[in-house]
């Protein structure tokens, strides 16, 4: 299966794509993270996005587009993935149309997560990211959220450089000037999924595999 999420900054894309490309054995693919990468390893890449990822800029397109196509184009051809945070313009969505032709691939879906813009402020406010390996948080559900310490490997929770909530305004700016065409894109092709997404994680996952045909309790 191959899938793209889209979504405003907060619908829950990365928390929703980790969740089912484990359950259906998919490759997550997902830029944010590759450019948080690399800035942290300060990759020439990462040099490079470092200003305009940290203040809720857009990375250019052409970049963007170099960094999938590599990625992609490393893949075997039989992989299965959900891109995550990929294509965000209409622009990107013609570049990875031109990579998915050449490589003979096709997509099955593009989920749009749908989240009220109160919501994603408050998701945003209270997320804490651990500095090490990147596992996400809620405040409200940490014992001291002020002094939290990462479940998985003990390293201090941080507030992502562009949680700020003068980085998030820009976000949520530039997420309603592009998402349109992008989304009018998928729905041309009769592609375009769907899913209030403003529920329980684990709400959300069931409309996510209902909409996707794999209601039920197996998701196989
Ligand atoms: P990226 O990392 O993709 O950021 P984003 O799109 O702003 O998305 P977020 O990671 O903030 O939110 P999400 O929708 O993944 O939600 P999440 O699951 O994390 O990109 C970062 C930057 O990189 C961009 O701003 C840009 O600079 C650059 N970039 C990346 N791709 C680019 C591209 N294609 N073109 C140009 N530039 C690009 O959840 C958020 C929080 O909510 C978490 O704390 C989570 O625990 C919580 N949460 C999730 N679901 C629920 C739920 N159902 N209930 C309660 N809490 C929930």
């Amino acid at each position: 299966m191959r899938l793209v999420f889209l979504g405003p900054p907060g619908s829950g894309k990365g928390t929703q794509a980790q969740l089912l490309a484990a359950a259906l054995g998919l490759r997550h693919v997902a830029t944010g993270d590759m450019f948080r990468q690399a800035i942290q390893e300060k990759s020439a890449v990462g040099k490079k996005v470092a200003r305009l990822v940290n203040n809720g800029e857009l990375v250019p397109d052409a970049l963007v587009g170099e960094v999938v196509r590599d990625h992609l184009d490393g893949l075997p051809n039989d992989a299965g993935f959900v891109l995550d945070g990929f294509p965000r313009t209409a622009t990107q969505a013609e570049m990875l149309q031109e990579i998915l032709d050449r490589r003979g691939w096709s997509l099955d879906a593009a989920v749009a997560l749908k989240v009220p813009e109160e919501v994603i402020v408050a998701r945003l406010g209270g997320r804490r990211v651990c500095g090490h390996c990147g596992a996400t948080y809620q405040a409200d559900q940490l014992p001291d959220p002020d002094n939290g310490k990462c479940e998985r490997c003990g390293e201090p929770l941080v507030t992502r450089e562009d949680d700020r909530p003068e980085a998030v305004r820009r976000r949520l700016e530039l997420y309603w000037s592009t998402a349109r065409g992008v989304e009018e894109f998928y729905a041309a092709q009769g592609l375009l999924r769907e899913v209030a997404a403003e529920g329980t994680v684990e709400e959300v996952q069931k409309a996510l595999l209902a909409a996707l045909g794999r209601g039920g309790n197996d998701p196989h």
